[in-house]
């Protein structure tokens, strides 16, 4: 039986990006696939009093089974405001959003369970064939008074089983057909970030173009832009990896300092998914490597989760500039 996100206490993202666009910040859109990554996003989002939008991809569906997933979501809004009571904060709004939809029948499924937003990703396709497939999801998605996300351009890396080797970059001159012609909410751009570890080669210049942001800025002025393949890749993440025993070569992420800028701009939704792995493989591998008669998995899923929950604080504050603005 179909279930409303309503009645399961999430927003979808409208509000939350038209308070962002307004107040020059961007929502944080952090992926989970498990228990202990899902209570950090949460306790973090609740702590600094951020907005969330709390991201499951198909990969994340196939994983740890869509319906548990999507009941772990609900049970993370009621954690929440339990939480919020006990600490006098105030309730942050949250919003289930499907990461890389990349069929219509994904996308219905997800909202029949309780979704409140959806990602069509039809940026593979010819732009009259995103055009049709995105326009059909919002056609569906709008009258439950659910979110779309639609994709033009795409990026480098990985993303569940594609894989592109370049950028293709979003072009400035089509975002206003494609936002006329399919009504959705919000644009995923692709501007050189990617998704993954490995950003940018070495030797190549570690920016992105925001020079094409500020052009699509001007085509569909006020409309929320979405970012993937934001993670920075913290150095430091990296090194507690590789001194306990990983081997990550040359991983490198997006410059912090571009992505503030790109926060406080019209980009209303930042997707953080790879630092947050990074975050938890550290603290395990620590704790393993310094503690090798360990086994109880609290032991080094407890670690892991607090510095992810410390991650994901930092990032509201000094990056997405998302704290404090419930
Ligand atoms: O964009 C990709 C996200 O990082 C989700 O990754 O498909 O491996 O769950 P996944
Ligand atoms: P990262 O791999 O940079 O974390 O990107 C995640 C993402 O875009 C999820 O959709
Ligand atoms: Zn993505």
């Amino acid at each position: 039986m179909a279930v409303s996100y309503k009645d399961l206490g999430f927003v979808n993202t409208r509000a939350m990006f038209k308070k962002a666009m307004a107040e020059g910040y961007a929502v944080p859109a952090y992926n989970f696939n498990n228990m202990e990554q899902l209570q950090a996003i949460v306790s973090a989002c609740l702590e600094t009093q951020s907005p969330v939008i709390l991201q499951i991809s198909s990969g994340a569906r196939k994983y740890a089974d869509k319906t548990l997933l999507r009941y772990m979501g609900q049970g993370a809004v009621e954690m929440m405001k339990r939480m919020a009571s006990e600490k006098g904060l105030k309730e942050i709004p949250i919003a289930l959003h499907l990461d890389h939809g990349d069929t219509f029948e994904l996308c219905k499924s997800c909202i029949e369970s309780g979704f409140s937003s959806v990602m069509i990703d039809g940026s593979h396709l010819p732009f009259n064939e995103n055009i049709a497939l995105t326009k059909q999801v919002v056609e569906y998605a709008h009258p439950f008074d659910v979110t779309v996300e639609g994709e033009l351009g795409i990026l480098a890396g990985v993303e569940d089983d594609v894989s592109a080797e370049q950028h293709t970059y979003t072009r400035p001159e089509e975002v206003q057909e494609f936002v006329e012609g399919t009504g959705v909410d919000s644009l995923a751009i692709a501007i050189g970030t990617s998704h993954g570890a490995y950003k940018f080669k070495p030797g190549q210049e570690q920016t992105i173009r925001l020079d094409i942001l500020e052009e699509i800025e001007k085509r569909i002025p006020g409309f929320a832009i979405v970012l993937h393949g934001s993670s920075s890749v913290p150095p430091e993440l990296v090194k507690i990896i590789n001194d306990n025993g990983g081997r990550l070569q040359d991983a490198v992420g997006i410059p912090e300092p571009d992505l503030r800028k790109a926060a406080k701009s019209a980009v209303c939704k930042i997707n953080i998914d790879s630092d947050g792995r990074l975050a938890v493989t550290a603290a395990i591998r620590k704790t393993l490597n310094e503690k090798p008669s360990e086994f109880d998995p609290r032991k080094y899923l407890g670690p892991a989760r607090e510095a992810l929950k410390e991650l994901f604080m930092r990032k509201n504050k000094e990056v997405l500039g998302s704290a404090n603005r419930v």
